[in-house]
């Protein structure tokens, strides 16, 4: 079926639009209403996440709402360790955690590579549901979290703020932390490869935790992983290039190297000024970001200036895909995500004659 709205896509391959794309990170989730609605029928996150219609549901509540450039699976990044055997679940207020967390060289032997469309198979589901009620309206991304941004929930059970136990791993036995990053990111490879024959047009591969390693740590353990999943994917389906996206939060010191992995476009957290990281990577990839989801608290014509400036930074031309720098917050007015939505469509209207 025919895309009617592909400047998602055109942009991530700076090929020329009329404006803008904008989605935004977290879309569909606890700051809408009709979400809380469809979550407290499945029951729990995770149940919603396996039930391929409510999934679907979830994904195109936000498109109906926003004029958004794209869809994005609603999924998590915690599903190949779930797969593993980990045993997801999620404590109220507290973010995802593990029954039984990876510590020990055997626990990580003995780790399963899950297979897709099998253990994952709820999730291929949920992409080729979603694909058929999209409609060809928009693209659908499918997403993955990064080998190392998955091992530290997997080795510290949970979230972190110091990240102690991954990172003694990294240094007093980094053999046996490579060890899982490598298995990690060839379960990453075929995960989003069979999000792609199951129909996401595009991937995104989030690092929400590199940006707490050293330059050369974050490259050792984080970006060559990375790098190793860009190199196995498909990257053109049905007759259409398949962009991939490396979103690395507070990665902005580092943008060269991302660029140099041979993915598409690079995310960018609203620490960097986008004007500087067009200057660093943009003749090389595109950029994807960066407004504060912060600012998203702001009136209206706080929101619009920040947008104006944002796209002034990037300037002329395409290669742009407008997002907030993380994902939206959960107390965030749904109509303030309107405003910054349509300002991004009509103020970048003027970058992009010809
Ligand atoms: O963007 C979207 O709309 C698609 C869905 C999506 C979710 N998680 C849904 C979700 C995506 C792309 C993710 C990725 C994800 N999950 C990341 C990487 C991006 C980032 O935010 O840095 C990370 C680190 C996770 C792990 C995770 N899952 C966390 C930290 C949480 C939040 C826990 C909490 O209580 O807030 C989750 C749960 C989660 N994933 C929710 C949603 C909508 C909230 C679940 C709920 O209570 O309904």
């Amino acid at each position: 079926m025919e895309l009617k709205n592909d400047r998602y896509l055109r942009a991530l391959l700076k090929q020329p639009t009329d404006v803008t794309p904008v989605w935004m990170m977290r879309q569909a989730g606890r700051y809408l209403p009709e979400y809380r609605a469809t979550r407290g029928v499945a029951g729990d996150f995770m149940s919603l996440c396996k039930n391929a219609e409510l999934a679907c549901e979830v994904t195109l509540q936000p498109l109906r709402r926003y004029e958004l450039d794209a869809a994005i699976l609603f999924s998590d990044i915690l599903t190949i360790p779930d797969a593993m055997g980990l045993g997801l679940y999620f404590e109220t207020g507290e973010g995802p955690k593990f029954e039984r967390p990876v510590c020990s060289e055997s626990a990580v032997d003995a780790l399963p590579i899950p297979d897709p469309e099998d253990e994952l198979g709820y999730v291929m589901n949920a992409v080729r549901t979603i694909r058929r009620e999209l409609k060809g309206s928009v693209p659908l991304i499918g997403f993955s979290g990064s080998p190392w941004t998955l091992a530290t929930y997997m080795v510290e059970g949970g979230s972190s703020k110091a990240f102690t136990k991954i990172k003694k791993l990294a240094f007093a036995q980094p053999k046996v932390l490579h060890k899982l990053l490598d298995k990690l990111a060839d379960a990453v490879v075929l995960y989003l490869n069979a999000q792609i024959k199951a129909g996401a047009q595009s991937v995104m591969i989030f690092d929400t935790w590199g940006g707490v390693l050293s330059p050369r740590d974050y490259k050792l353990f984080s970006l060559q992983y990375m790098e190793k999943i860009v190199n196995g994917l498909i990257r053109e389906h049905d007759g259409r290039k398949v962009p991939v996206t490396l979103f690395t939060k507070n990665g902005g010191m580092w943008l060269e190297s991302i660029a140099a992995t041979g993915c598409d476009a690079v995310g960018l957290d609203w620490t960097i000024d986008i004007a500087d990281a067009k200057a660093r990577v943009g003749d090389k990839v595109a950029l994807q970001g960066n407004m504060d989801p912060s600012m998203l608290y702001a009136p209206a014509a706080r929101i619009e200036e920040e947008v104006a400036h944002i796209l002034a930074g990037f300037g002329e031309g395409s290669g742009h895909v407008f997002n907030l720098g993380h994902g939206i917050h959960l107390d965030v007015p749904p109509e303030n995500a309107g405003v910054f939505v349509d300002a991004v469509h009509r103020l970048s209207k003027a970058y992009h004659k010809r």
